[in-house]
């Protein structure tokens, strides 16, 4: 029986991508999408989101517009890695309908409440709407069956020095989620910057008929140029695409059950804390342990196989 999943998205380049891979996968059903402000503002993540939707023939699955900014600190989208519109301007039509009239934290408990089986939910970005849902209604944690979310890392970050985007934009939305109960995957850059399709099988991609592997192609090349140097400005990442593809093949992934936690100031706010040590340091000795959550971290990931199964899986959407 396919997966039931919500995906709470910053559509977003790899947002976008992660859309494409989870309507076409078989064993995956996705009973709707939120949005949230992250990469782009609101309004562009959710006319994104439903393009994106409409490209992959799903307009049937309910979008619902979220948190414009985090809970605390003000909005900063991500111009300078998915561009103004969040889209990296490439050329879609506008979408077929608007978002429904409920929000997303309305729309999330009600899937929940009223699937039969537990819902899993994919965070692709930050993670204000899951906090809001999580703190309004914590009936839902007991349906919910694990939160996987991109964000975070066990080693250096992107948005600040050690720092990932997702859970630095929302760094206390992040930090509830953690400690919500519900059972958890860390989805971070150690796995996230490792996944990335050859630029020769993208150009290919573009120049080629099917009109969903146009729009990928044209995606993974879309990285607005953060160097003058053209050899450098393609990276090809699936990004975001590689937690849903972890929930499908996770025997292409290791995880380690960690403690994880976020910090929330100084230089280091949006630092997610993992705790790799095998033995009992001076912290516990001395009882100054901080308050710690459990999390399914992953560390390694057979890069080359995921990008596989995306391509292939891409592929399968109607031309
Ligand atoms: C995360 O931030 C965004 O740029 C991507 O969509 C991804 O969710 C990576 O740090
Ligand atoms: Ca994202």
């Amino acid at each position: 029986m396919p997966t039931p999943v919500i995906l709470d998205v910053d559509t977003g380049v790899d947002d976008a991508l992660a859309l494409l891979f989870a309507v076409a996968h078989p064993e995956i059903e996705v009973l709707g999408v939120t949005c949230v402000a992250g990469n782009a503002g609101l309004d562009d993540v959710v006319a994104n989101t439903l393009r994106i939707l409409d490209l992959a023939g799903a307009a049937d699955v309910p979008v619902a517009a979220g948190a414009a900014r985090p809970l605390i600190a003000p909005a900063r989208a991500a111009a300078h890695v998915h561009g103004e519109d969040g889209l990296g301007g490439i050329a879609l039509p506008p979408a077929t309908r608007g978002a429904a009239d409920e929000s997303a934290v309305a729309m999330m408990r009600r899937l929940i409440m009223q699937h039969p089986e537990p819902v899993t939910l994919v965070a692709l970005a930050p993670q204000t709407n899951l906090a809001l849902l999580l703190r309004t209604h914590p009936e839902v944690a007991a349906r919910i069956e694990r939160i996987v979310f991109m964000g975070g890392s066990a080693s250096v970050g992107n948005a600040t020095a050690v720092a990932e985007f997702n859970v630095w934009h929302d760094p206390e939305a992040a930090a509830i989620v953690l400690d919500a109960g519900v059972p958890t995957t860390m989805y971070g850059l150690d796995v996230f910057e490792r996944v990335s399709v050859p630029l020769e099988r993208a150009k290919a991609l573009t120049a080629g008929a099917h009109r969903a592997g146009r729009a990928v192609g044209e995606l993974l090349g879309n990285r607005v140029a953060m160097s003058e140097d053209e050899s450098l400005q393609y990276t090809g990442l699936i990004g975001d695409a590689g937690a849903v593809c972890a929930i499908v093949a996770p025997e292409l992934v290791s995880f380690e059950s960690l403690p994880v936690r976020v910090e929330l100031s100084g230089y280091s706010r949006g630092q997610t804390v993992v705790d790799r040590r095998a033995y009992t340091g001076e912290d516990s000795l001395h009882g100054l342990d901080e308050v710690w959550s459990r999390s399914e971290v992953a560390l390694g990931i057979d890069a080359d196989a995921v990008a596989d199964l995306f391509l292939k899986t891409v592929l399968t959407l109607p031309e």
